[in-house]
């Protein structure tokens, strides 16, 4: 009989629950009228007498150790409900973060980089406030030459000039000035031009330069180059490069690619013809290399220079350059899947 006693006295101490009803239950199965200690205390009579003794005792014990139990039970699960009445449920999962989304400047860059770094072109990046030297003067343009003109400068200081970088072609200069020949390399960055803010041009925008200078160098694997980035930027693999102008390189082209003609949009973009500038481009001038002691008889190379907005205008048909600057959410969020 006392065996069987210590035997629920164990099940008491054993025992767990973390609802209202499993408590119940136990409480019932033990303390209730027809519960386990009332028929035990019942059998007490059919106790030997020189047992009673030990048999009251642990029957007792049965019994406040059951109706402990049932009181730190209750307790603990009112001291949860309390806290989820704070808190909520604490073993609910969390609703999922929301995600941000990239500025398309940075995903269209990303991209451009992931493109070049296929074909074996690092990253570099230079200061955007420049010297003269590098912006201007090392790059074929010294003083008074007219070409400075087509970049309206925003000057910091004057002699000697200081100003903010009005082309990634300053870092160009930078790179051939600390690295020697082979050069593969890209140079995304943010520019500035003293230019009148409207729907197509912005005083501050991003560029990304490449620079390619190596021995027997020609405008063949340049022309392959773009057309291998064109392939994979746009999907469009028809380019035509026209004759053009820069002080830096010579021969200079600027590139355009069949965009097509088969939207609306299409016809507005490319003002009707199919065709779309997408960027400039040439053989390096061997007075560049010169300038940042490279040797122009060993060694050749071609550069190139593209907006990043013009890209990402075209990529996701954006009608107005200024949307990029203004941090309306309602724009930026429209990129949330986009990596
Ligand atoms: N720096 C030129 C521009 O800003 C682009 C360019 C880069 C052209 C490299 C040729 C070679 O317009």
């Amino acid at each position: 009989m006392i065996d069987k006693v210590k035997e629920f006295l164990a099940e008491v101490s054993a025992f767990n629950a973390t609802t209202s009803e499993e408590i119940e239950t136990f409480r019932i199965k033990f303390l209730g009228k027809k519960g386990i200690l009332n028929d035990l205390f019942a059998e007490f009579k059919n106790v030997a007498t020189a047992d009673r003794k030990e048999f009251g005792q642990v029957l007792n014990s049965l019994k406040n150790n059951a109706q402990e139990k049932v009181n730190q039970l209750k307790e603990s699960l009112e001291n949860n409900q309390e806290l989820k009445g704070i808190y909520g449920d604490l073993t609910k999962p969390e609703e999922p973060i929301e995600l941000g989304a990239r500025h398309p400047i940075s995903i269209v860059k990303n991209k451009i980089i992931d493109v070049f770094s296929r074909v074996g072109f690092n990253v570099s990046e230079g200061p955007e406030i420049e010297d003269d030297w590098h912006n201007f003067t090392a790059l074929n343009l010294p003083e008074y030459h007219p070409a400075r003109d087509m970049q309206d400068t925003f000057f910091i200081e004057k002699d000697p000039d200081i100003l903010l970088r009005t082309h990634t072609s300053s870092v160009q200069v930078r790179y051939m000035e600390s690295h020697k020949p082979p050069i593969r390399t890209i140079s995304p960055g943010r520019v500035f031009r003293n230019e009148d803010i409207s729907a197509r041009s912005h005083c501050i925008f991003h560029q990304v330069e490449g620079l390619y200078i190596d021995t027997d160098v020609s405008f063949a694997d340049l022309k392959q180059t773009l057309l291998y980035f064109t392939k994979e930027m746009f999907g469009k693999s028809k380019i035509r490069l026209r004759p053009s102008y820069f002080p830096f390189t010579e021969p200079s082209a600027e590139v355009d690619i069949y965009w097509g003609l088969e939207t609306e949009v299409d016809y507005k973009i490319t003002k009707g013809t199919g065709w779309l500038e997408i960027m400039g481009c040439g053989m390096v001038d061997p007075n560049v290399l010169k300038n940042a002691n490279i040797d122009s008889e060993k060694y050749s190379g071609y550069a190139f220079g593209m907006g990043i907005e013009r890209i990402a205008m075209l990529l996701y048909q954006i009608p107005d350059i200024r949307m990029f600057y203004e941090n309306d959410i309602r724009f930026l969020e429209q990129f949330k899947s986009v990596l």
